[in-house]
């Protein structure tokens, strides 16, 4: 058996066990199967006897009932060093805190929620807990990787040629957020995110999050009725990321 088909049995035994039918959201499985098309029907034709899972998928760790930001980090996001990569790269540089910050949170829509725009989720998923200005970098360092600034030595990355190809061109909605973004006030902020973020990805380096506790603590507002919970506009948000499975 290859390694994939392993793991979905694997993940079809463990659903299987959880007595709860677990369905995926489209976004979940859009590309590896087409949404547009019917969905069998169960071998045997019986109808299932179980119910829809709905709250806690028990394959996910527990979180607490007020879930902070550092607990969507331990129980949910994939592994940080990216993020403090980066965070580190900027504190050393010796920017601001709040330039700290969106840097240890411009990627936090691919570490735990979407990947596609991932800017622009990221953004929002924030945007009520930071700063103006940290969010905003935030939404458009996607846009501004893609265009070389060499009045402060931002060349286009080399890995988005090996990963994007030689004549990958971004779509005309990042162009047009570029050239937005270029001339607004708080361009710099977004572009030290793209600095800061180009020389991340050294496997070995060593990071941790102790230099940043206390700029979370004096940056992000977290509410007291944890992420998810406090009727924000993307309260919604953070409930799916920690109920990715939930039925309705
Ligand atoms: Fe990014
Ligand atoms: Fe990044």
């Amino acid at each position: 058996m290859s390694l994939s088909a392993r793991a979905d049995a694997l993940e079809h035994r463990m659903i299987e066990e959880l007595d709860r039918k677990i369905v995926r959201s489209v976004l979940f499985t859009s590309g590896d199967r087409d949404p547009t098309a019917p969905i069998m029907p169960p071998p045997g034709g019986k109808p299932d006897p179980r119910h829809f899972l709905m709250g806690d998928d028990p394959r996910l760790q527990k979180m607490p009932a007020r879930p902070t930001l550092l607990d969507f980090f331990r129980h949910r996001f994939a592994p940080a060093n990216h993020l403090l990569q980066s965070a580190t790269h900027a504190l050393k540089a010796g920017h601001d805190e709040k330039t700290v910050l969106a840097c240890l949170l411009h990627d936090i829509s691919v570490s735990g929620f979407i990947r596609a725009d991932h800017g622009y989720w990221g953004a929002q998923l924030i945007a009520p807990y930071v700063d103006e200005e940290v969010s905003w970098a935030i939404r458009y360092h996607q846009a501004l990787r893609f265009f070389p600034d060499a009045s402060v030595g931002y060349d286009y990355p080399e890995a988005y040629i090996r990963y994007f190809g030689a004549d990958y061109e971004p779509e005309d909605y990042v162009k047009a957020d570029w050239e937005y973004a270029r001339n607004h006030k708080w361009y710099m902020t977004s572009r030290l995110i793209t600095l800061n973020d180009i020389y991340s990805f050294d496997p070995n380096a060593q990071v941790s999050w102790d230099p940043f506790i206390d700029i979370i603590g004096r940056h992000f507002r977290q509410p007291k009725e944890g992420l998810g919970f406090d009727g924000s506009p993307c309260a919604h948000m953070w409930r799916t990321i920690i109920w990715p499975t939930k039925f309705l």
